[in-house]
């Protein structure tokens, strides 16, 4: 080793991580656990309530047969599927060990010290750890009356800028861009600004506004859609996320990409969850039917409703001792029923609360009601 190489550093008496990395606040996954109670209801961290599709559930065991074997590193089979489904070019597919590593690959294949990413105030907090584990800077766009602001994030973009990241609909809020206004933002980013358009919720929108960015990415050389089976398909467990890229963003994120990330049961049960339009229609109606009741009813007792199009509604509660969010969700878990503060969103007087089975969001609003001494409608 050369002086001068050894000169750089001063001695360090262990290893230590590169600068940023301790400053990170780790991802704060929803609570699974409620004290005393053996199997409380988790409705913290968006999973499908329905569980998945019977079809995925057969062919996870069915891959139990090759468990000695290394996965098709291509999803060939997967690849196939979502291309037919959704009428996408196979090989601008990318697949990752949930939406989440295909977060933590694009941040790596992008950025540089100095340089930044843009999110909304309250966006995911994937995308800042992500951004900061490549030392990369995080910049929030202020997000008024819960919803992405176009102006806002363009004010916060500059020449160091390499990726945006959306959520649609968004996570904790529920919110979404219209597709007019997703299509007005990208035309007004620099082209070498990379347009991440997270859809793991897309499939739960039903208002005529929302568009999926994937015709957008299609003749666009700058813009990505990530998608998840962890939602409508309830196979969070398995940890499948794809994304539709630009062909050059496809090949430099394969070329970094852990070679077997998406496993054989995995592949197997995620291409039977894409042909089993029953369940997934039955999850979305689900989604659609329990959705409005819920926001009414919270509504109805005197919480601000942040209006959803998600398979969650994010209510605000009151400042007043004994009746804020965090007691609430005390309540609730108290009660067997597990929600999600999203106070490191930002969000102190919130509760993000996933769309249960029926006697659950009639439980959740039975408990609130008896917490905010109201009536429920
Ligand atoms: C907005 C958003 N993006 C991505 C993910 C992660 O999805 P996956 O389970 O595919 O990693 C989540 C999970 O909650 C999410 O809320």
């Amino acid at each position: 080793m050369s002086l001068a190489l050894t000169a750089e550093r001063a001695p360090a008496p262990r290893p230590e991580p590169k600068p940023g990395i301790l400053d990170i606040v780790a991802y704060k996954p929803g609570k699974a656990k409620a004290e005393g109670i053996a199997h409380p209801i988790k409705l913290s961290s968006n999973e499908n309530i329905l569980g998945c599709s019977p079809k995925a559930r057969d062919a996870f065991l069915a891959a139990a047969d090759t468990l000695n074997i290394y996965p098709d590193s291509r999803a060939t089979a997967l690849r196939a599927a979502i291309s037919a489904k959704y009428a996408l070019e196979p090989e601008r597919l990318v697949f990752g060990d949930g939406t989440d590593e295909c977060l933590h690959l694009l941040n790596q294949l992008f950025l540089e010290p100095g340089d930044n990413i843009v999110m909304g105030r309250y966006g995911f907090a994937a995308y800042a750890i992500g951004a900061r584990a490549s030392q990369g800077d995080v910049r929030l766009a202020e997000e008024p009356d819960y919803r992405i602001s176009p102006e806002s994030i363009l004010e916060q973009v500059d020449g160091r800028t390499r990726l945006v990241f959306i959520t649609q609909p968004a996570n904790p809020t529920g919110t979404f861009l219209t597709g007019e206004a997703v299509r007005a933002l990208h035309a007004a980013l620099p082209p070498a600004t990379l347009l991440v358009l997270d859809e793991a919720y897309a499939e739960f929108a039903d208002d005529p506004r929302f568009e999926s960015g994937l015709e957008l990415a299609r003749r666009a050389e700058n813009v990505v859609v990530t998608r998840t089976f962890s939602k409508l398909h309830g196979l969070a467990a398995l940890r499948v996320g794809w994304a539709y890229c630009p062909p050059h963003v496809a090949d430099a994120f394969d070329r970094i990409r852990p070679p077997f990330n998406t496993s054989i049961p995995a592949q197997a049960a995620a291409v039977a969850a894409l042909a089993d339009d029953a369940f997934q229609a039955r999850s979305f109606e689900h989604v659609a039917r329990w959705r409005p009741w819920l926001a009414q009813q919270l509504g109805g007792l005197g919480l601000e409703v942040v209006p959803s199009q998600a398979n969650f509604v994010l209510a605000g509660f009151p400042r007043e001792p004994g009746r804020t969010a965090a007691e609430a969700e005390a309540h609730l878990a108290r009660h067997g029923y597990l929600t999600r503060g999203v106070a490191n969103y930002g969000l102190p007087d919130h509760l993000r609360i996933t769309i249960g089975l029926e006697e659950h969001n009639r439980a959740v609003v039975a408990l609130l009601a008896g917490f905010l001494e109201r009536t429920p409608a």
